[in-house]
């Protein structure tokens, strides 16, 4: 058996391992609530599908252009403008396969062995494995719950060397459901714009799952869209995870790379998913406020109950569909032989004791934490939490 050193180093992801052990105990027979997955439990809507079923009768079944069918790409610049305020051309448009694609494809052609990356932590799992696979170096920021998680433009400024090359975030954040504001956003751009040498790779695939109001794009402010990479797609806004369709807009050089990089893995994604995707782009805002408004509902049901359990603490996330509260208060204390040192202990444990799944934050970058993904019924929420409740309070 022979493997190459860059499949061995890469980790799996911590989110699908912790969701196979829960599948593993639900085949014997154990009611597993599991809070572990991150797609939303809705449907495609209805417009969507019928444009697909139109597609495969219409005989759309041949190879597309690599970024993606022309109007499609049209279609995702009416997108930009209408909803981001953002003038993108088709040829600054590529589609892939989701946005992991679209973010392995910046990677990869953005960055060479030794650059190092600025990724505030807690991160979404995927982004430190795919800059290993580039042979790019991870800088971590920490950030914690007392700043709802956010970098703040001291921290970014602290980071930067004469090698940093790229930061890439997420907002709404996943795991942390954190949601930086324009304001915010304009600070850290403050810093970025310094560096002539520094792009942002800025993922908005939460754009549409966000409590507060507007979404807010980095690309946005003035002197950032030329250095930035939006990420973004229809998996969750559109709750399309098995579609597999996600979208870039970059400069035309970097769109360019990206369409030679996808061209030799995968080509374009799967034709009848973008004729879904055209339908997509269409939609206003408001069509997935149905979806959001659910989420918001979960949101606050899940944070008070979380609260009320002595040694949860979380703060109040603007977005996404995760919580990630902080479980430090419980290192230290035991339950008959077991004893809790971090939060990767606390997940096994509850998932043993309470039948209840979760991420360990150190999959994220933060041990101190566990995530929580409230993409489920209210139902199976509240089910979930007092399992959770009724667990802890035997430790001591
Ligand atoms: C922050 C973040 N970016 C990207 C993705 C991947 O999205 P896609 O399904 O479009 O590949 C996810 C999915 O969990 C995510 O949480």
């Amino acid at each position: 058996m022979y493997l190459s050193n860059r499949v061995q180093t890469l980790a799996e992801s911590q989110t699908i391992a912790m969701a196979r052990k829960s599948r593993d105990l639900a085949a014997q027979g154990v009611n597993i609530i599991s809070l572990t997955l991150g797609e939303p439990d809705f449907n495609t809507p209805d417009v969507i599908k019928q444009a697909a079923k139109k597609a495969i009768d219409d005989n759309f079944s041949f190879y597309t252009h690599v970024s993606g069918y022309v109007e499609l790409r049209q279609a995702i610049c009416g997108k930009f403008l209408r909803d981001n305020q953002l003038e993108f051309t088709p040829d600054e448009i590529v589609v892939s396969t989701g946005a992991k694609q679209s973010i392995a494809n910046a990677v990869m052609c953005m960055l060479n062995p030794g650059d190092e990356v600025i990724v505030p932590a807690p991160y979404w799992v995927t982004y430190s494995e795919i800059l290993k696979l580039a042979e790019a170096k991870p800088v971590l920021v920490n950030t914690s719950i007392e700043n709802d998680f956010k970098m703040t433009p001291q921290q970014l400024q602290q980071a930067i060397t004469s090698k940093t090359r790229m930061m890439i975030f997420s907002s709404p954040c996943n795991p942390t459901g954190s949601v930086y504001s324009e304001k915010e956003l304009s600070a850290l751009a403050d810093v970025i714009k310094q560096y002539k040498e520094l792009y942002v790779v800025s993922d908005e695939i939460y754009e549409h799952i966000n409590f507060v109001g507007k979404h807010a794009s980095i690309a946005h402010i003035a002197g950032m869209k030329e250095r930035t990479v939006v990420i973004n797609g229809v998996s969750k806004g559109f709750a399309m995870t098995g579609w597999r369709g996600g979208i870039m807009a970059a400069p035309k050089w970097i769109a360019q790379a990206c369409d030679k990089m996808q061209g030799q893995f995968t080509s374009a994604t799967c034709s009848i998913t973008q004729k879904a995707m055209f339908a997509a782009m269409h939609l206003s805002a408001e069509t997935t406020y149905p979806m959001r408004d659910a989420f918001k509902r979960r949101r606050d049901l899940v944070v008070k109950a979380l609260n009320n359990i002595k040694g949860f603490k979380c703060n109040n996330p603007d977005g996404a569909f995760y919580v990630f509260p902080d479980v430090s208060y419980f290192f230290g204390k035991k339950h008959n032989d077991k004893v809790i040192t971090n939060a990767t202990d606390l997940c096994m444990y509850i998932l043993e004791e309470a039948a209840v799944s979760m991420v360990p934050g150190a999959a994220f970058g933060d041990d101190n934490c566990l995530r929580i993904s409230y993409a489920t019924s209210e139902e199976k929420l509240s089910e979930a939490i007092a399992r959770i409740k009724q667990a802890v309070e035997k430790l001591s």
